[in-house]
């Protein structure tokens, strides 16, 4: 039975539980330049700027719920296998119920050592402040992916995709490497569905884009594929 379902969300699923996308006309790259916040020479020349842009992203995450994309992806567990690998570094597929979720970027809520990335922390509020130290007493950064550095779970997100019956890409502008290139490596039988106001450039063989807000894209097709099974 093909009831494999992998799901590609980027910033576009939060956008209507309030949390900014990163290139639409409001999006956060339009207020900040990106190797001034998110890049490891940025955190080397000014890490209290990277922790205060830092923090004030975890305070909007705590501070929002998740939509009813978020939960439409976790019911679809009552009759799918379900992976959903996402870009996002907020936590509301989890908060919606999401048992299986790879965050490819990070994750906000958690603090990584400057030392040693694999020596993770999770952090109590919104608040990581400078002078906070891991175990080998290094400073703690956000748990996040910055330009410029690798990208570990990107091998184990190309396999799962590869095992992909059904592939879903929800709410991004597929414009970052390695990430945007996850498709390449679903079968081509796969079927695959694309839903984003702005369909970005894509071509993939079986391609269905809906040009819907996730919000009611998501719910729509979740409820699709119930009746099917
Ligand atoms: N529902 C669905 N999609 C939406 C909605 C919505 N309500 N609103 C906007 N979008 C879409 C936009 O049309 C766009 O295609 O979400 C996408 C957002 O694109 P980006 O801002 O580029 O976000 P994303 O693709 O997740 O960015 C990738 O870039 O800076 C980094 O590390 C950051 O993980 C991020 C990566």
């Amino acid at each position: 039975m093909k009831n494999n379902i992998v799901v590609l969300t980027g910033a576009g699923i939060s956008a209507e539980s309030g949390l900014q996308t990163f290139r639409d006309a409001d999006g956060l790259w339009e207020g900040y330049n990106v190797y001034d916040v998110a890049t490891p020479e940025a955190w080397q020349a000014n890490p209290e700027m990277v922790q205060e842009f830092y923090n004030m992203r975890r305070k909007s995450v705590l501070e929002a719920s998740p939509n009813p994309a978020h939960y439409a992806l976790a019911k679809l567990e009552e009759k799918y296998k379900v992976t959903i690998i996402t870009q996002n570094v907020d936590n509301l597929h989890e908060r919606a119920g999401s048992g299986n979720v790879v965050h490819l970027h990070g994750i906000i809520t958690k603090a990584q050592s400057s030392k040693n990335p694999n020596l993770l922390y999770d952090i109590d509020g919104w608040e990581l402040k400078m002078g906070e130290t891991c175990a080998l007493g290094s400073q703690l950064r956000p748990h996040v992916v910055w330009f410029g550095e690798a990208v570990p779970m990107i091998e184990p997100a190309a396999k799962i995709c590869a095992g992909a019956d059904i592939f879903i890409i929800v709410g991004t502008s597929l414009n970052v490497y390695p990430a945007a290139g996850l498709s390449d490596f679903v079968s081509k039988d796969a079927e695959k569905i694309l839903i984003d106001p702005k369909v970005p450039d894509l071509y993939l063989p079986n391609l269905r884009a809906i040009a819907e807000k996730a919000s009611v894209g998501v719910p729509n097709l979740v409820k699709e594929l119930l009746e099917r099974i």
